[in-house]
């Protein structure tokens, strides 16, 4: 089959490699229908994910049609149209049984990041080995691990474009918004205006935010979030952001504060930024703290912090002093599908949600190298590409 090849930092490659098979009873074969884009590629291709090899598939978030089932596989049968979460649980385990299935125990069996994160969290389609070394879905087909509990058909009446995205943008918005515990009239701050971060504030109007704030410094993504969904926006690149914020929250702070952005966030010109620009490049710090820094310092007393943004490591200047005697909660994860993916779907059936406006290029797989360059340019207006394998 067909499948896009990781070649080394920024370089990805369509190839001929075998296709998949079924390896356990639990497993099922997913003919792709469509793929896309996602912000945690970045840190892939960008280098900063060590565990990636040449020749790995990616691509995580996903949906398809079941073509092929194991033997212990028994909610799903061959022809169905199913949406696939990206992390991959067992269904079975402490962690999947208390709904927190991106913890699960049994689906990644690489121990390498026991030494950074001292317990391994679950498997992620196309991810890296650090990640379970799952083949991802930028390929005709694909396997699926413990399909039954990661795979959800698609009632009649939701497209492919909408459906697309309930894979992994949008629990993870969902699940950042509803990290915030929200109460009607809150005021919802979230930086970064991506896929992630525009479902993040999506999910946090449907739970109950009064006022929405966005916070990026792309034109075109603050418009979006503006006309979509109906936020008030700051360009951190034209206006200082702490202190629009205490503007427009009457001195107090947003209640909540989502960091949609995650470990290579742009700096806002502080010395600490630079610090952890060089620091970074060294090696000597993983991750870039400039968003998370600047949302717990915004952030109401007593208000929470909701990290959907990825972090692989370590930061330095992590303002404990603030959580502290602030009384911030902070809530964070990989997202958990297979908690929201259900209701989720049932929102866009019923219309009260419509992720397919983040798609704005489409192309086969011959497309995927050019679609990743435009999203790492962050050109031509992209927000998220979207691939045809089949
Ligand atoms: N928790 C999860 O399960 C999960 C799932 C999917 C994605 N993610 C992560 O969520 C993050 C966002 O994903 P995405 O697909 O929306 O990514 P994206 O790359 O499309 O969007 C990131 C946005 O952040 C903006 N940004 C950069 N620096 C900023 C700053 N200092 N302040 C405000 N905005 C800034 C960028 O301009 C961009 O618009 C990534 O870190 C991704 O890895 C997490
Ligand atoms: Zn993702
Ligand atoms: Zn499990």
């Amino acid at each position: 089959m067909k499948a896009v090849c990781y070649r080394g930092a920024n370089r990805l490659q369509l190839e001929n490699v075998s296709d998949p098979k079924i390896l356990r009873p639990t497993d099922a074969i997913l003919k792709v229908t469509m793929t896309a884009t996602c912000g945690s590629d970045l840190h892939l291709l960008g280098g900063y994910v060590p565990s990636i090899k040449r020749g790995d598939i990616i691509g995580h978030e996903f949906m398809g049609e079941i073509v092929e089932t194991g033997p212990q596989v028994k909610r799903l049968r061959k022809g169905q149209r199913v949406v696939v979460g990206s992390v991959i649980a067992c269904g079975a385990c402490y962690y999947c049984e208390h709904e927190m299935w991106s913890l699960c125990d049994n689906t990644n069996p690489n121990e390498m990041l026991e030494e950074t994160l001292g317990y391994i969290p679950a498997g992620i389609y196309g991810y890296s080995h650090a990640m379970g070394g799952y083949a991802g879905s930028h390929a005709e087909y694909v396997r699926l691990a413990y399909a039954d509990w990661g795979a959800f058909p698609v009632p009649d009446g939701v497209t492919d474009e909408q459906a697309v995205f309930v894979s992994d943008a949008v629990p993870t918005g969902f699940m950042a918004a509803d990290n915030c515990n929200i109460q009607r009239g809150d005021i919802v701050a979230v930086w970064g205006c991506g896929g992630v971060g525009l479902m993040a504030m999506a999910s946090a109007r449907i739970l109950g935010a009064e006022q929405i704030i966005a916070i990026d410094c792309l034109p075109n993504r603050l418009q979006v979030a503006s006309d979509r969904l109906g936020a008030e926006t700051i360009n951190f690149h034209q206006t200082d952001v702490p202190e629009a914020l205490r503007e427009m929250t009457g001195g107090r702070g947003p209640d909540a504060c989502v960091d949609a952005v995650g470990m290579e966030a742009i700096g806002f010109g502080l010395v600490s930024d630079a610090y952890d620009r060089i620091k970074q490049t060294l090696r000597l710090e993983t991750d870039r703290g400039a968003v998370l820094r600047q949302a717990i310092m915004a952030c109401r007393k007593g208000g929470t912090f909701s990290i959907a943004g990825v972090y692989l490591g370590w930061i330095d200047k992590f303002p404990i002093g603030a959580v502290m005697n602030k009384a911030l909660t902070v809530r964070t994860g990989q997202q958990y599908g297979q908690k929201y993916i259900p209701r989720l779907l049932k929102l866009v059936q019923d219309k009260k949600l419509d992720p397919s406006f983040l798609v704005t290029h489409r192309t086969d797989l011959e497309g995927v190298p050019k679609a990743y360059s435009t999203f790492k340019q962050r050109s031509e207006g992209i927000l998220r590409a979207v691939f045809t394998p089949n």
